[in-house]
């Protein structure tokens, strides 16, 4: 059997350069090199209502803009099954029979769940004024989680380094099924982007991630007036006052960028002064670069990197209803995997009652009279 890839996001904003360089670009990578049984990539609406239930409309509204995305980086629905989480209802079938092989204790020492309860106020260390009760379903999101990557017994999971503790809980899970009533479940592996700079690109204020609550963000949609206007306000080196003098390159989000997107024929392209990034940060770090030449160099790469995705991206928004009927169809092939993978479930764990013929024999026989 050959790899089954499975990833996907929460509808909860435009896809950024982090998403990019963390995950999206990886998945077309994998998907070219079609070396894989499957690959799934799908938007994960009720994870994003685990913290939106009172937001369902921008649930409602990020899912186009997610598949745009997704479509424009050169996912093919062809090759790629796209779809939408909620409309596979088997995965909450499955998350309620995993519930019962996850203690309350383990979801609490999930560090993931942790970060993301503190940054929430879920934890109630925050102040009173935005303390707030901690959701069921957010809580429990990591059983959910284990479903979506189960229900189509993924191999591979390619997903940013903070997902982790997810792809963990998961492979506990399946273990804990399969021990408990048979080998049906597959344990999948995390896929990590090689590159470790685009495991979390910073923000262009040069804080830690790149994140639609900082503000700090350039987005694939956005329109090349729009990155050059966010690249040009980068965060540098703040001790890099005059041309002349020395500066940092590392914690300098514009060299983190460039590791991140820069290849060697960018500079024989754009900036033919040097022939790779090293020499430019040689010279950097030396002193007499200035921080605008650096910046209008990765404006080009940038451009050329995501001109492609724009106007695919243009194209496909000119045809918003095909772009709704590949997420419907992907959703009933998904749907398809996932109704047999639980019908596996229900065998193992011996509930399909009307199935059994020897259970309803053996009833039928103790009743006798
Ligand atoms: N938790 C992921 C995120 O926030 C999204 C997600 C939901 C996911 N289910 C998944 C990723 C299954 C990989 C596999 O980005």
């Amino acid at each position: 059997m050959g790899r089954i890839i499975l990833t996907g996001d929460r509808p909860t904003g435009k896809l950024h350069l982090g998403h990019y360089v963390g995950s999206l670009r990886n998945r077309v990578l994998l998907q070219n090199e079609g070396n894989y049984e499957r690959m799934f990539v799908f938007i994960a609406d009720v994870q994003a209502l685990t913290d939106n239930a009172d937001n369902p409309e921008k649930v409602r509204q990020n899912i186009i803009e997610v598949a745009l995305d997704y479509l424009s980086c050169g996912l093919d629905p062809e090759k790629v099954t796209i779809f939408i989480q909620s409309q596979i209802p088997e995965l909450h079938e499955m998350t309620q029979f995993f519930s019962n092989l996850v203690t309350v204790q383990r979801l609490q020492r999930n560090p993931t769940v942790k970060t993301e309860m503190a940054l929430r106020g879920f934890d109630g260390g925050a102040s009173d004024d935005n303390r707030r009760g901690l959701p069921v379903g957010f809580f429990t999101y990591p059983i959910s989680q284990a479903a979506d990557i189960c229900a189509f017994k993924s191999t591979t999971v390619p997903v940013g380094e903070d997902q982790e503790p997810m792809i963990e809980q998961c492979r506990e899970i399946v273990r804990s099924f399969n021990g408990t009533y048979g080998p049906v479940l597959v344990e999948p592996e995390i896929l990590l982007p090689s590159n470790l700079v685009c495991r979390r690109l910073p923000g262009t204020d040069g804080k830690a991630k790149m994140s639609k609550s900082l503000g700090n963000c350039i987005y694939l949609a956005d329109e090349r007036k729009e990155m050059e206007a966010k690249v040009k306000g980068m965060f540098t080196d703040p001790g890099h006052l005059h041309v002349e003098d020395p500066g940092k390159v590392e914690g300098n989000p514009v060299f983190t960028y460039l590791d991140a997107f820069a290849v060697d024929s960018d500079f024989e392209k754009y900036w033919p002064d040097y022939a790779n990034l090293q020499e430019v940060k040689d010279h950097y770090t030396r002193g007499g670069l200035g921080d605008m030449k650096c910046k209008k160099f990765l404006i080009n790469v940038l451009n050329d990197r995501l001109e492609p995705i724009r106007e695919r991206r243009h194209a496909y928004e000119q045809d918003i209803p095909a772009v709704y009927e590949i997420l419907r169809k992907g959703s009933e092939a998904a749907r398809e995997v996932a109704a047999q993978t639980l019908h596996e479930m229900k065998d193992a764990m011996r509930i399909n009652y009307f199935d059994d013929a020897a259970l309803i024999a053996s009833q039928a026989e103790k009743y006798r009279r």
